[in-house]
């Protein structure tokens, strides 16, 4: 049997990123969390995969690690990668899932124009993603990785929680696509791009706001971060998908 595969997750110890990091212990893959805060709730979850995983624990070799980083500090990302290659020995997979966004109207032009609100989307949500592939593209052409971004509907159609998480998350999808190119041969690049999950982060937005997303999707429920998560699994182990946005949203942009 070939050696375990190592997953780093960004943004990991919470909503769509745990859930990617449970699905992947009970692949077999062995994965490191990014968090930036809540170091008790990286640790909690770090148990959590060691239980669900079919690897065995052993001393010498650690299958789950957590290492705290910001985001958007570019010398925090390059120092997340190099500290996850020397704890686990090799990178294959990178899903790079944090974002940022401010809750503002987003039909209100007036309400969307604060420069403070723009920069830190840009940051969070398109040159995080190139900072960490930077940092990672090294190893990943070592293993014939992949590297998955979590975008969103938000960045396919007009709408979201504010006009600048659309518009950069419209650019993160043009960044995969971008890098998929540069990457190659070697590298593949994808990103999932779900509609309303109901994660901490979802579940910020008043009641009426989801009541009449859910009313809207084809399906009438919203996607679940299992069935995002699934995705991202299924991008790791596809050998021959490059360059694609799946969007996830139970039908609401049909
Ligand atoms: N939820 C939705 O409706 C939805 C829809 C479409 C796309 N997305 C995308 O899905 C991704 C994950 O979102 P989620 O819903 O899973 O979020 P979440 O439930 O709020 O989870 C947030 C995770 O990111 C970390 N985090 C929190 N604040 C952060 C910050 N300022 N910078 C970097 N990391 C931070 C948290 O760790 P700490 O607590 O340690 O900081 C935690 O691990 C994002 O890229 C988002 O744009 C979400
Ligand atoms: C950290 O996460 C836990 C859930 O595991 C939560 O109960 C706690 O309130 C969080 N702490 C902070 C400071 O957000
Ligand atoms: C790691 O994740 C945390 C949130 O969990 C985020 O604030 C931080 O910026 C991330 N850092 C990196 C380098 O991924």
């Amino acid at each position: 049997m070939s050696a375990p595969l190592v997953v780093l997750i960004t943004g990991g110890s919470a909503g769509l990123g745990a859930a990617t990091a449970r699905v992947f212990a009970k692949a077999g893959m062995r994965v490191i969390i990014n968090y930036s805060t809540n170091e008790s709730r990286a640790n909690t979850l770090i148990e959590q995969l060691h239980q669900i995983s079919p690897l065995s624990k052993t001393k010498e070799c650690q299958n789950f690690v957590s290492v705290r980083a910001d985001l958007s500090k570019k010398s925090d990302i390059e120092h997340l990668v190099t500290e996850s290659v020397s704890q686990m020995g090799k990178l294959d997979a990178v899903f790079s899932n944090g974002g940022w966004t401010a809750i503002q109207d987003f039909n209100d032009l007036d309400d969307n124009v604060d420069e403070e609100m723009w920069d830190k989307c840009w940051n969070m949500n398109v040159k995080s993603h190139l900072w960490l592939m930077r940092a990672a593209k090294k190893y990943l052409d070592e293993s014939e990785g992949v590297f998955i971004t979590t975008a969103s509907l938000a960045g396919v159609r007009p709408s979201g929680s504010s006009l600048a998480y659309s518009v950069t998350k419209a650019a993160q999808i043009h960044l995969a696509k971008s890098l998929a190119v540069i990457c190659s041969p070697r590298i593949r690049v994808n990103s999932v791009s779900p509609g309303i999950l109901l994660t901490d982060w979802g579940l910020k937005f008043p009641q009426e706001r989801l009541d009449s997303a859910m009313a809207k999707a084809q399906l009438k429920r919203f996607a679940t971060v299992e069935d995002v998560a699934e995705q991202v699994l299924c991008f790791v182990r596809s050998r021959s998908v490059t360059g694609a946005n799946a969007v996830i949203d139970a039908g609401w942009s049909l």
